[in-house]
């Protein structure tokens, strides 16, 4: 009997999508590797460069699982080619989304933080901007499923990391300099907060839009039908990524160096395996999760379990509805989930 069940649950997976963005490298790879072992039908990889697309989709095919394997070119950074992307997608049924791609993007060849075209920082841009535009349209146009699952990849440093001295700005005082919520969250993006400074600390301005991403997640949780499911996961300090090949200088010895030394054997990183194993089981059981939530790990640890963080400005509601705001205005409505917009579309 537990036979023909198997049998039938495996079955059921087999019609299942998902969609993996930053799926060739570190994580991404290894979350489609997984989906593929746990029998998802197909795994959409959607990747910026069609070569390394294609080099990671054919050492998944090589494990030699049922699931096909997709390459969609995107770069999220690029507001034309997600909606490029959401447009190839209309008609097809997505049961999950995992909005992995990112990290720390270094600084352009002057040595200045780089912008996109629209005048977001990288940093914003490749994390959140382009995901939040992707799930605006996705949700729109009837993609993801009833029962669908978004997750969005944030990180420890959202909530501060006191050992490795990292931590977002403090939103709320910006507020007092900036204006409104949302006004200052766009700031942040634009990178508009340091205009005072002199340089940029990457690692400052990666926490604040990992927990701008989380704040979103927040609000989109409100906003999604009521089977479907939103959830911010961090997937802990993760050795075995690429994750510092764009780096700085002293991250990339973070990253490189330390990371596989000392961090691991001081219990403050986890295998490839484990972090990936974090989407796989906030996509896979979404009832162990609280809707519009940010999961990572206990306490000021960076690995072990996930835990709901009950971080005061994360569960700001106010801020909250400030980033989907503020995302909705600087992706010129594409973030924009359920209001009048979808009928003049
Ligand atoms: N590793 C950790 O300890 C850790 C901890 C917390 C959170 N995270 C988060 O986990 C996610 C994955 O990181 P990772 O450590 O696995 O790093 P990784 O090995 O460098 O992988 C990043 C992936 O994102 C893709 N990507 C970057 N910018 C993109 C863009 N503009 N458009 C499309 N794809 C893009 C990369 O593609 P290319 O190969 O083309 O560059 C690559 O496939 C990131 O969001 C990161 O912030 C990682």
């Amino acid at each position: 009997m537990s036979k023909a069940k198997g049998s039938k649950a495996k079955g059921s997976m087999m019609k299942k999508t998902v969609l993996i963005t930053g799926a060739n490298a570190g994580l991404g790879l290894e979350t489609a590797r997984q989906f593929g072992a746990n029998g998802w039908g197909t795994v959409i990889l959607a990747c910026r460069n069609e070569e390394r697309a294609n080099k990671a989709k054919a050492s998944l095919v090589a494990a030699g699982t049922k699931t096909t394997y997709e390459v969609q070119l995107v770069d999220v950074a690029d507001l034309a080619s997600v909606d490029a992307l959401a447009k190839r997608l209309r008609g097809r049924q997505l049961d999950a989304v995992v909005l992995n791609a990112g990290g720390i993007p270094g600084p352009g060849p002057d040595g200045r933080p780089k912008k996109t075209e629209t005048g977001v920082g990288y940093p914003f841009a490749v994390n959140v901007l382009g995901h939040a535009a992707l799930v605006g349209r996705l949700l729109r146009h009837g993609v993801l499923a009833d029962d669908g699952r978004v997750v969005f990849s944030s990180s420890e440093a959202a909530r501060g990391i006191p050992a490795m001295k990292a931590a977002p700005h403090d939103l709320r005082e910006l507020v007092k300099r900036h204006g409104t919520r949302a006004e200052t969250i766009a700031s942040v993006a634009r990178l508009a907060h340091l205009a005072s400074q002199k340089k940029m600390d990457d690692m400052t301005e990666y926490a604040t839009v990992k927990l701008i991403g989380s704040l979103w997640i927040g609000a989109l949780g409100r906003r999604v039908g009521p089977k479907q499911r939103v959830l911010a996961v961090s997937p802990g300090a993760t050795r075995g990524t690429e994750a510092a090949s764009e780096m700085p200088a002293a991250m990339k010895f973070m990253m490189a160096v330390m990371m596989p030394t000392v961090m691991r054997w001081a219990g403050m990183s986890h295998a490839l395996e484990v972090g990936a194993a974090r989407y796989v089981e906030a996509v896979e059981h979404p009832e162990r999760f609280d809707q519009g939530a940010f999961y990572a790990s206990p306490g000021t640890k960076v690995t072990g379990d996930l835990v709901r963080q009950e971080h005061a400005v994360l569960n700001d509601r106010a801020l909250q509805e400030a980033a989907y705001d503020a995302l909705v205005s600087l992706t010129e409505g594409a973030a924009r989930v359920a209001d009048a917009a979808i009928a003049a579309e």
